[in-house]
């Protein structure tokens, strides 16, 4: 990735940073021990790839992703409480994330579990401050946000992730449980992004079909870092999914050709973009960017 993208990012990352804080500040909690769980994992790191994508999305329509920040934000804290959840032990049962201990290993995971519901919930609050938006667009980024956050999505690909630890699945169920867990937040990512700048059907469609390579590409990826990464850059313990002997990219084809399908599929999310110009640069290249990515 050129410098330029990479100032970008950082520059974009930032402003998501900054509005996390003034999200959590603003809040009028009456317990502090939960709010100091949300506060310690919301602003823990991580790359913040969700509401840079709702915005970079909005950019190839509008040239103004900047102005949908709250709902950006509101992605980071749907991101960040089920990261909180997926390490509980009764899930993953993992001890680091961010390179820092897990929400339960220094809360206790009944607070984890509650840190985590509040930044759900604060979420969609977060998305009613969003102004300049006409009610009914907002209205259909709630449905975009809430349909992949849950049991069409989010839930629905974690439950099939838990149930398929220790069994052989087909590649069909193990597509179905990557768009889900994880491919679902990307789309609604990129889908809201469009929807808020006004996309048109066509520009719309092509987003959706980006969106949806980059989702499995990412969580491919994810699962070769589990066996090929490094801890420390990575943040989080490399085995994890041998340990809980979970169906991944990695265990049902091998090594080199998961790589593969990672790469084809980056070229099919870049491929989806063809009715775009320059305005959807920093797509083409974050996509190619991180099936390269350390962490
Ligand atoms: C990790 O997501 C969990 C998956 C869905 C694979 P990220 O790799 O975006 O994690 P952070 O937000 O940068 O920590
Ligand atoms: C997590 O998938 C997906 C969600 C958190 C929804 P993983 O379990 O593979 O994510 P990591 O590897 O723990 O980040
Ligand atoms: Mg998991
Ligand atoms: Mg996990
Ligand atoms: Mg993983």
């Amino acid at each position: 990735m050129s410098d330029e993208f990479k100032n970008f990012w950082k520059a974009r990352a930032e402003l998501v940073e900054e509005n996390l804080k003034r999200e959590l500040n603003a809040t009028n909690t009456i317990d502090e021990k939960v709010l100091q769980a949300m506060e310690y994992s919301l602003l823990s790191g991580g790359k913040r790839i969700r509401p840079v994508l709702l915005m970079a999305a909005a950019d190839t329509i509008s040239n103004d992703g900047e102005k949908f920040l709250h709902v950006a934000c509101a992605l980071e804290m749907i991101h960040t409480y089920s990261l909180i959840h997926d390490d509980l032990p009764a899930m993953d049962n993992d001890d680091y994330r961010r390179g820092k201990l897990t929400n339960h290993k220094v809360f206790g995971e009944a607070t984890a579990i509650l840190a985590g519901d509040a930044l759900l919930t604060l979420a969609f609050e977060v998305i009613t401050r969003q102004e300049n938006v006409e009610p009914k667009i907002l209205l259909s980024v709630i449905r975009e946000i809430s349909t992949a956050a849950g049991i069409s999505g989010l839930i629905g690909g974690q439950s099939i992730d838990l149930q398929s630890e220790g069994k052989k699945i087909n590649l069909a169920t193990l597509r179905t449980m990557h768009l889900g867990k994880t491919g679902a937040l990307f789309l609604a990512a990129i889908r809201s992004g469009a929807i808020l700048a006004g996309a048109s059907d066509e520009k719309l469609d092509a987003l959706t079909k980006y969106a949806e390579n980059f989702g499995l590409a990412f969580q491919i990826t994810d699962d070769i870092l589990d066996v090929v990464g490094d801890e420390k850059s990575l943040g989080k313990p490399i085995g994890s999914d041998a340990r809980n002997e979970k169906s991944t990219y990695v265990t049902l084809m091998s090594l080199s050709e998961a790589q593969t399908l990672a790469a084809s599929t980056v070229e099919n999310a870049v491929d989806a973009l063809k009715i775009f110009g320059d305005e959807a640069n920093f797509l083409r290249e974050l996509v190619k960017f991180l099936i390269g990515r350390r962490k």
